[in-house]
């Protein structure tokens, strides 16, 4: 591949680790983009997992009202998720992606020959969300990734299977791209899924895929009983999810935390818990809501 056109590029780096997906962080990419000489004409490439094509999107749809960008994410999770949908942003005031814009890259590159330096548990927290689509989508879809072997990948099977993931995100996002209806079914397993992963906040942090995984295991349960959920398929994925993210540590008396971090979930409206569920795999019943007790 011939690299010439970016032989006179300057790099940018920012410290790994969420907790510096800061202002703090944007503004020293914004200082390092006008020391540099950036215009409205200039390219950045956001190379890096989540943390960095959110962080740096952000900074250059902000950049001289802004410039260009491309995203080569670097993790499963922002392969498959973070770098394509136009959500960008960082963290303030204590809260998770509180400012950002919704702004596309240009281009998004997905190669899973960066995987190859990944761990396990960063691996299995974007499968997560792959899981999610191919619940979303289709049988064939979710089978592959059910009987795929994730402990070891077949890097070259895993790029076919990342390609088709962000296809279901990115034919939805299209659809809905600002979130007001259908896109909320990329929602699935995220209203427990936040829930525990605030719990998890308070003793032992968890990754987000994980989360989304035990969260997926609760919102299949409430779709076989609530919207018909075929039972037999929910205990494939259940028992796909228990043997390789094991189990939320939780007990009865977690209950009432966990509504009551529910409740005050940023995609509720108004006093009700907001769900998306499934009828079937690949039937969508998005705003199913479960009213609080007053
Ligand atoms: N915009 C969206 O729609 C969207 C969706 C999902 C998640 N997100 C955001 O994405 C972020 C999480 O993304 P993430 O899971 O990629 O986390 P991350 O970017 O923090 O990366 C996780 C770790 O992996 C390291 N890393 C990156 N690439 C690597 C590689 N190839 N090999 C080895 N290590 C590597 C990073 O340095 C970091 O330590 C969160 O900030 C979340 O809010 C955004
Ligand atoms: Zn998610």
């Amino acid at each position: 591949m011939d690299f010439e056109c970016i032989s006179n590029a300057c790099a940018i780096v920012i410290e790994a680790g969420d907790t510096h997906k800061s202002l703090e962080a944007v503004s020293h990419v914004w200082s390092e983009l006008q020391r540099m000489g950036a215009t409205r004409h200039s390219l950045l490439i956001n190379l890096g997992g989540g943390m960095v094509t959110d962080l740096g999107a952000f900074a250059a749809s902000t950049f001289k009202r802004g410039t260009h960008l491309i995203n080569i994410p670097t993790t499963l999770l922002s392969m498959v998720d973070a770098s394509v949908g136009g959500k960008t942003g960082f963290n303030f005031g204590g809260l998770k992606n509180e400012i950002g814009v919704f702004r596309n890259a240009s281009a998004v590159f997905l190669d899973t020959v960066f995987l190859k330096t990944m761990d396990h548990e960063n691996l299995l927290s974007g499968y997560a969300e792959m899981l999610k689509h191919g619940l979303i989508n289709n049988d064939k879809m979710l089978g592959e990734l059910l009987t795929f072997t994730i402990e070891n990948p077949n890097l070259t099977t895993l790029q076919h299977m990342v390609a088709e993931s962000v296809e279901v995100k990115q034919r939805i996002v299209l659809k809905d791209p600002l979130e007001q209806g259908i896109r909320k079914a990329l929602n699935l397993g995220h209203t427990f899924g936040h829930a525990f992963e605030s719990l998890a906040l308070k003793r032992k942090p968890v990754l987000h895929g994980y989360a989304v995984a035990w969260g997926l295991v609760c919102e299949l349960y409430i779709s076989v009983i609530k919207t018909g959920f075929p039972t037999d398929r929910m205990r494939q994925v259940v028992r796909f999810i228990l043997d390789n993210y094991g189990r939320m540590p939780i007990t009865c008396n977690d209950y009432p935390t966990l509504l009551e971090l529910m409740t005050h979930d940023k995609k509720n409206v108004g006093h009700e818990i907001n769900f998306t569920l499934l009828g079937g795999v690949g039937d969508i019943r998005i705003n199913r809501q479960r009213r609080r007790k007053r």
